[in-house]
């Protein structure tokens, strides 16, 4: 069952798009609407729009698009259910009682729940004589109490049921247990059995202090040496970061991305509240988004090994996307940021604190790596250094950023700064000719729907599907029309079957006096709802009149009448051209 109608017109109303939007996204106005910069993907350019007519978003680059309930499960990462509780709260509404059916969200909360209370029994079993192991491998790398405490970190004992004889006589059911990931189902069928044994234990917390994973480290050389919650209905490891429950606080708009939760913890010791890493994956588009929320600048503070400066040069221009200002920072000695300060002993927060202050931007950072790779005093070296200099400069954006280093290389190598920036220029206009190359083939398999997982018939059917989406469009823009539609035309004949959905779900609502748009967030998924968004926004400027409508109900018809691939090749040669003559008949 779905919340009533009524009730989500009014939350609607009383959580305007546009007032909640700002307070994620700094818009400006344009003609009737607003656009601003993404908060989903990273962009220069504002390809981010708000119609306040129909109460939509929709963006242009990444396809992002809904009503304020869609915005608000994206943005706080919640599920319908508690988007709407959240909106009911900002409006002091209150929820209408068991009408909504809420498993997933009850589900949610009891994971939530459960990770709380492991974290907790976690936390009593480190300080137990059974956790002395655990405590002495914390203090043994150098952590004291009160940043085990502020961490919460804990210890998972060597038997195979504590926790999970804990959480169920706190009442949590096997499945509870089983979808929170802190206990694995037997194969046999029977029960279940604790998934983290013998390891000090990680919570991992996110912004509104709820536990939602955990990483649990092995004291021993045994692999694998980190163990990880995978993806559970409240944890997806590719759109959260270790720490950034405190980082977000510091009121600094910086952050120091590590590789592992020993060296967040270690630099928190040392004085810096303000760093985070991934959980054990490379780092993602969604994390340095979510990382642009908090700050403008981030650090990268990645092992000096081959392995970190090659995630160092992948997360560069992930960040630089994000719309970041990025530093990199070295460690000497080839140490991860945790060895280096244990090392420095009661020194180490001075130590990191000087290298921190040393970290040059990701420019000097790449240059200074490539001349890394040269013998500059060969002439013939220096040429090739200059060379792919020349290619990174290339490579930025920025016309002033490209001017300033330009000056630099050229006075340091005492080259002529017209050449090189000559050469600069025609390794430009080449990568901008590429770009359009690229810019126009994506255009081009977007028209044809080539890439299309969402929109599958398209490409097979590209006259049915254009008419139909045209008609779609025309359907939410004229809800009156339905029943003139619907005389002329059946679901049966649509040859996409995308919109034949969205036709029957329009159809269903308007005919029985909904608003057609109304419930989107809950009854299609993600992917259904960015689409139809985009349908809408393509058609913004078509002109809706009714002879537009009879051509579209026109096409839509003539198409279905085609006979489709699979029956031609069943067709006899008689059938064939009886089939043909028909087609030829209406033509005319
Ligand atoms: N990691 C993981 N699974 C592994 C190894 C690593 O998830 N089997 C993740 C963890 O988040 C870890 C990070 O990758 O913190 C970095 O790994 P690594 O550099 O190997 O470990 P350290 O952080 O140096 O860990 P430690 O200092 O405890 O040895
Ligand atoms: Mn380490």
């Amino acid at each position: 069952m779905a919340f009533p109608e009524g009730f989500i017109r009014e939350l609607k109303q009383r959580n305007d798009i546009t007032d909640i939007i700002s307070s994620y996204v700094t818009l400006r106005r344009r003609g009737r609407n607003l656009v601003g910069l993404c908060p989903f993907h990273g962009e220069k350019t504002p390809s981010f729009n708000i119609y306040t007519e129909t109460e939509s978003f929709y963006c242009f680059g990444c396809g992002a698009a809904g009503d304020v309930i869609s915005f608000i499960m994206r943005i706080e990462n919640l599920d319908y259910v508690e988007a709407v509780k959240y909106l009911a709260q900002r409006a002091g509404m209150s929820m209408p009682e068991d009408s909504y059916d809420d498993t997933m969200s009850r589900l949610r909360k009891r994971i939530y729940e459960a990770n709380r209370e492991a974290a907790r029994f976690y936390y009593r079993s480190l300080y137990s004589r059974e956790g002395s192991e655990g405590l002495d491998y914390l203090h043994g790398r150098a952590l004291s109490d009160a940043t085990i405490r502020h961490f919460g970190l804990g210890y998972a004992d060597e038997s195979w049921d504590s926790l999970c004889g804990h959480l169920k006589e706190k009442g949590f059911s096997n499945n509870e247990l089983v979808s929170a990931n802190l206990a694995v189902g037997r194969k046999d069928g029977k029960g279940v059995y604790d998934r983290f044994r013998s390891r000090v234990m990680f919570p991992i917390i996110d912004l509104r202090g709820n536990v939602i994973a955990f990483g649990g480290r092995i004291m021993t050389d045994e692999k694998p040496k980190y163990l990880n919650t995978s993806d559970t209905p409240v944890f997806k490891k590719s759109e959260n970061l270790f720490s950034l429950n405190n980082a977000k606080n510091t009121g600094e708009r910086t952050l120091i991305l590590c590789e592992g939760y020993m060296d967040v913890i270690a630099v928190n010791q040392a004085g810096f509240q303000n760093a985070v890493a991934t959980l054990g994956t490379a780092l993602t588009g969604e994390q340095a988004m979510l990382m642009k929320r908090y700050a403008d600048e981030v650090i990268i503070c990645y092992d000096a090994d081959e392995a970190g400066q090659k995630a160092t040069a992948r997360a560069i221009p992930l960040l630089r996307g994000a719309g970041l200002n990025v530093r990199v920072l070295t460690v000497p000695n080839g140490k991860d940021p945790d060895e280096f300060i244990k090392s420095k002993g009661a020194d180490g927060a001075a130590a990191f604190r000087a290298i921190i202050e040393k970290s040059g931007n990701d420019v000097d950072y790449r240059l200074q790596k490539l001349r890394s790779g040269y013998d500059l005093s060969i002439p013939d070296s220096k040429v090739r250094f200059l060379e792919e200099a020349a290619k990174f400069i290339a490579t930025l954006s920025s016309p002033i950023e490209r001017d300033v280093y330009m000056s630099r290389i050229c006075g340091e190598f005492s080259v002529d700064k017209n050449a090189f920036a000559g050469q600069v220029d025609r390794l430009l206009s080449r990568r901008r000719f590429e770009d359009s190359k690229k810019e126009f083939r994506r255009i081009r398999d977007d028209l044809s729907g080539a890439n299309d997982k969402i929109n599958t018939d398209r490409r097979a059917k590209p006259r049915s599907s254009s008419a139909e989406e045209a008609l779609i469009a025309y359907l939410i823009s004229n809800p009156d029309s339905s029943k003139y539609i619907s005389e002329r035309l059946s679901a049966e004949q649509f040859g996409n079957s995308l919109m034949k959905r969205y036709y029957l779900y329009l159809q269903e609502r308007v005919s029985n006096g909904l608003d057609p748009l109304n419930n989107v967030s809950a009854d299609l998924t993600r992917d259904e709802t960015n689409r139809l968004y985009r349908i809408i926004a393509d058609h913004s400027s078509v002109r809706m009149t009714r002879e537009a409508l009879d051509e579209y109900i026109e096409v839509i018809t003539e198409e279905s009448q085609k006979p489709d691939k699979a029956e031609i090749s069943r067709m006899t040669a008689d059938e064939l051209r009886q089939s043909l003559e028909r087609m030829k008949e209406k033509k005319q």
